[in-house]
């Protein structure tokens, strides 16, 4: 099995680099877990269900005993992309950062679920080059926008609405609809346990354990 880097995600600040060959690659680590790795990645609008479905689905394979990592926006944003905000440069940094450690925990021989509203095409296909075909599953948790602003569980639509966050996702700031998700969940008519049986079944089909 390749490692999954394939493509520098940023231009090098220098050229004087030479990785080290280290012995226990990607292979090395599959093995030892026994079951393949590879990265969820999940895209939608704020309340559409990616860290509950995301959530549901790790649970899942926990139970399994396969090793996953989620990496969900609102935790990292509290660390690792704490110094970012909202403004387009700042979430095409967030992902850039998202997947690059998704990267690292791929070849760390784990199933990686990243919950990003990531709402650019162009940066969600910049995640996927990092990864060698068939290891990144693009699923697009969709709902529409007067949904989700009717669910608005942390009431951020709401203040969205009345101009005091600026350049939230669905008012004031886009969300580009992925032109060829892997997965699609429609989460005004399936459930949290249909959406999660569904990603389990595709994950099956690709045989990523037994
Ligand atoms: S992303 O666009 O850069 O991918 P990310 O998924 O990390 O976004 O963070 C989204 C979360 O931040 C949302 O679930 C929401 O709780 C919160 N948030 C705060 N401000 C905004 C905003 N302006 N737009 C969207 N989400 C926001």
């Amino acid at each position: 099995m390749p490692p999954s880097l394939v493509l520098p995600s940023h231009p090098l600040r220098t050229p004087d680099l030479v990785p080290h060959p280290f012995e226990i690659e990607r292979q090395a680590q599959s093995t030892l877990k026994g079951h393949r790795s590879l990265l969820l990645w999940f895209t939608g609008m704020s309340g559409a269900g990616k860290s509950c479905i995301a959530n549901r689905v790790q649970a899942g394979l926990h139970g399994k005993r396969l090793h996953t990592c989620l990496l969900d926006g609102d935790r990292l944003r509290q660390g690792l992309t704490a110094d970012l905000g909202f403004a387009d440069n700042d979430r095409k940094e967030n992902i850039r950062r998202t997947a690059e450690v998704g990267r690292l925990m791929v070849d760390a021989g784990v199933i990686t679920l990243v919950c990003l509203i990531s709402p650019f095409e162009q940066e969600r296909r910049m995640a996927r080059a990092l990864f060698v075909p068939g290891d990144f599953i693009e699923i697009f948790i969709d709902a529409p926008l007067h949904v989700l602003e009717l669910r608005d569980p942390k009431g951020l639509y709401a203040k969205a609405r009345k101009g005091l966050i600026k350049n939230f996702t669905g008012i004031d700031s886009p969300y580009e609809r992925p032109e060829a998700p892997e997965i699609v969940i429609d989460s005004t008519t399936s459930s949290i346990e249909q959406a999660a049986h569904t990603i389990e079944s595709f994950l099956k089909r690709q045989r990523v354990w037994g």
